[in-house]
């Protein structure tokens, strides 16, 4: 009876807070920007609480952009947003105070626990979910083997495979077959391959059209979704009493997790094995042994195999979707703009022309124009559209906005990568040629640019680890498809950027491949 009773209640709760969730969603959601603060700081015109709710309403679907616009209107691109039932949240896109946060004042801003909660079950204590100690120990563990010499030589076979033995035969084949191609799903498939190859030494054939996806793909597609929805979540305590329950959502992420923790432990005791005994026959004396990949390396050095399972989790979470992202935009920039690929493809050209023997280092580091491209696509187009940290204590920023302790603070690539005070008047161009220190100058050097007026890999003591590589990669890739095809979009509007946990294209790039005839 009164486990009846006790039963019925929990799920009348759960039922009762999943219609109110849904209920509220948008007025729980909507923001009340607050001006008695930034009237003195210089804001945003006043919004009464009515106009904020329909300005809400009618921005819902183009939140990033709203974002944005206040922050254009705001004299130091620095906005306070009051969300009811949510902290208050100061979201700047001026690159003093963004610097103030992620370097000169670092320690006070922490990623923090509303943050690392939401992806704390599917990356437990890996390097990109932690704070404090935990990740300092992991950090200068993972930026000594990031910087080897030996990682990147990896890092470059494994490139030449995927893309000589992958990629390019899959777009040959469509170019052949007049087939429309979704590139967006072809470049996440070859990003996971390649994180997966580098981290873990595993191969996923994901690329491979022919073979299934295996479980570990798609259990670490739903468990990232899954939890990039409790982030989306308007009351935590909903997706936390589901939790409780196991039901619904949770319980699928719950599964999910379940199963890729599995497949990483199953590999790293292959791993293990395979290690000892190649140590074995060596002998005492072989030095290192083992494979060059992450997860070798890190078992090597001696391990525990819980904390070398985060570890490399983090990798791949952290590797996987964000340079497919910045391809994917880049190559329907491209398409509307032959200009900047006719200069990428004069650069790659004159660089083969020049006796290199294919893409090696070397070569991929001379690839200015190439990189321009990039660099202006990830402007407007950033993988990761916004990221917080949540402040320890009290704080004033450079330019005069207090942070409360356990206050959220949002930098916004994004919204920066608009700004008009930061790229001037035409800053809604694409206009790789803003990246070279003279314009028109193709052959000659990029600008230096502050890290923290273009904060798309992080800066400070937490940047990106992967950024290196990542370039590498891209790199890589757009200079072997330009070399020999012209990818053309067939979507014809504006695609919409969809921020989840990185920037996606909602539905995908739909693109034709033609032969393209080098010099
Ligand atoms: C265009 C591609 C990429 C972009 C734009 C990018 C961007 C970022 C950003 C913004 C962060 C900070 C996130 C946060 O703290 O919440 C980050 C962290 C990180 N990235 Fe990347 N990333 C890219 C590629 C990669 C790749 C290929 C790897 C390789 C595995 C990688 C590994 C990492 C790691 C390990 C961290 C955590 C660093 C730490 O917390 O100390 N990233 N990245
Ligand atoms: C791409 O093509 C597929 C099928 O050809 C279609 O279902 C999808 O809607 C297209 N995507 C976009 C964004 O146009």
């Amino acid at each position: 009876m009164v486990i009846c009773f006790l039963l019925g209640f929990a799920i009348g709760f759960f039922v009762f807070c999943n219609f109110i969730s849904s209920f509220m969603q948008g007025f729980l959601h909507s923001f009340l920007v607050n001006n008695s603060f930034l009237a003195s700081s210089g804001g945003p015109p006043s919004y009464p609480v009515l106009g904020c709710l329909i300005s809400f309403y009618k921005n819902r679907r183009r939140l990033l952009d709203w974002y944005t616009d206040l922050l254009s209107e705001s004299p130091r691109q620095t906005i306070v947003v009051r969300r009811l039932g949510a902290r208050r949240t100061v979201v700047t896109a001026n690159p003093a105070n963004v610097e103030h946060i992620l370097r000169t004042n670092f320690n006070n801003f922490p990623k923090g626990k509303p943050f690392t909660e939401i992806l704390g079950d599917l990356l437990g204590c890996g390097i990109f979910n932690v704070d404090g100690e935990l990740w300092s120990t992991q950090r200068k563990l993972a930026s000594h083997e990031f910087s080897t010499k030996s990682l990147r030589e990896f890092v470059m076979k494994t490139l030449q495979e995927e893309v000589d033995d992958r990629l390019v035969p899959l777009l040959e084949s469509a170019m052949e077959t007049d087939e429309v191609l979704d590139l967006q799903d072809v470049f996440r498939r070859f990003a996971f391959d390649s994180v997966c190859k580098v981290s873990l030494g595993y191969d996923p054939c994901c690329l491979d059209l022919s073979k299934p996806a295996p479980p570990l793909v798609k259990a670490f597609d739903t468990a990232s979704e899954i939890s990039a929805m409790r982030g989306m979540a308007p009351m935590f305590v909903v997706w936390k009493l589901k939790r409780a329950l196991n039901v619904g959502s949770e319980k699928k992420l719950k599964e999910a997790i379940e199963l890729v923790h599995g497949c990483v432990v199953e590999i790293i005791r292959n791993k293990k094995k395979a290690l000892e005994e190649t140590k074995a026959k060596s002998g005492a004396f072989a030095g290192v042994v083992g494979g060059e990949d992450l997860l070798s390396r890190l078992l090597s050095a001696g391990h525990e195999e819980e904390v070398v399972r985060d570890m490399v989790i983090s990798f791949i979470m952290a590797g996987r979707d964000t340079t497919s992202s910045a391809m994917t935009w880049m190559f329907w920039l491209l398409s509307k703009h032959q200009n900047a690929e006719q200069m990428m493809v004069r650069e790659v050209e004159s660089m083969l022309n020049n006796g290199r023997n294919g893409f090696d280092f070397e070569t991929l580091k001379e690839m200015n124009c190439v990189k321009a491209c990039i660099c202006e696509s990830m402007r407007l187009y950033p993988p990761v559209a916004w990221d917080s940290k949540h402040a320890l204590n009290d704080d004033v920023l450079p330019d005069g906005t207090f942070v409360g302790k356990g206050d959220r603070v949002t930098y916004f690539p994004y919204g920066m990568g608009r700004m008009e005070a930061l790229w001037g008047k035409d800053w809604f161009e694409f206009k790789p040629d803003r990246w070279f220190r003279e314009p028109g100058g193709e052959n000659g050097l990029l600008k230096p640019i502050s890290p923290f007026m273009f904060p798309v890999f992080q800066a400070g003591p937490r940047v990106c680890l992967g950024k290196e590589m990542a370039f590498i990669q891209m790199k890589y890739v757009v200079a072997s498809i330009v070399k020999q095809f012209e990818i053309r979009a067939v979507n014809g509007d504006q695609p919409v950027f969809v921020p989840l946990l990185t920037g996606h294209m909602a539905g995908g790039l739909n693109v034709t491949v033609k032969r393209r005839e080098l010099k």
